[in-house]
C-alpha cells in the first residue's frame, strides 16, 4: 500500500507529527504552503488566520506534487483554527478527489474543542475516515503519551 501524508503546519505542531507519520508509515510527505503566507505574528495569526478561515477561503497554494492516483492511503494533517481545520486543506479538498482512498485525519490543537473538524474533513474529502488523531500542540508538549497515540493511528492505517 502507498501512503501520503499531506498537510499544512502555521508553527511547525502539525509538521512535527506529520513527519512522525511518514517515518513510521514509509509515506511521502506532502507539505502545502500558500503563495500568500499567513503571518506568524502573536497578534496577527489570530486575527488573519481567523478571518480566512471564517470566511472559507481557499488560498492559493505553491505547486506541490501530489496525484491521488498514485495512493492506497492518504492522511490529512491540519491545525486548528477556530475550531475547524486550517484554510490550505480546503483547498486542497477542492483540487483533489481522494473519495476512494482509505483516510487517516489528524489535527493539532492548543486543547479546545474539534467538533467540527473532523466532520467537515469528512464532508469536504467526500469519505469517511479509517482513523483520526486529535493532539494538544505536540512539538511544544512533546511526550510518551502522544507518540502512543501516533503508533496506535498509523496502525489502523497500514
Ligand atoms: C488562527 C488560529 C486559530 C486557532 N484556533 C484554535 C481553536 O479554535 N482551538 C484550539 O484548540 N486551538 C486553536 N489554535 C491553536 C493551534 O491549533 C495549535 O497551536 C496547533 O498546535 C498549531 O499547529 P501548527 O503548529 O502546526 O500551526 C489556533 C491557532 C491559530 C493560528
Amino acid at each position: 500500500m502507498k501512503t501520503a501524508v499531506v498537510y499544512y503546519s502555521l508553527e511547525g505542531d502539525t509538521k512535527f507529527v506529520a513527519e512522525k507519520i511518514a517515518e513510521k508509515l514509509s509515506a511521502d510527505l506532502i507539505e502545502l504552503k500558500c503563495v500568500k503566507a499567513y503571518p506568524t505574528g502573536k497578534v496577527s495569526k489570530f486575527f488573519w488566520g481567523g478571518k480566512s478561515v471564517t470566511f472559507g477561503e481557499k488560498p492559493e497554494l505553491i505547486p506541490y506534487n501530489f496525484n491521488a492516483d498514485d495512493y492506497d492511503v492518504v492522511i490529512i494533517g491540519s491545525p486548528v483554527w477556530a475550531s475547524k481545520y486550517a484554510p490550505p486543506l480546503k483547498t486542497f479538498f477542492m483540487e483533489n478527489d481522494i473519495s476512494d482512498k482509505k483516510l487517516g485525519f489528524f489535527v493539532c490543537c492548543a486543547g479546545g474543542k474539534i467538533d467540527k473538524c473532523f466532520a467537515e474533513m469528512k464532508r469536504d474529502a467526500k469519505h469517511e475516515s479509517a482513523a483520526t488523531l486529535r493532539l494538544v500542540d505536540p512539538l511544544k508538549k512533546q511526550s510518551p503519551e502522544n507518540d502512543a497515540e501516533i503508533d496506535k493511528f498509523c496502525e489502523r492505517l497500514s
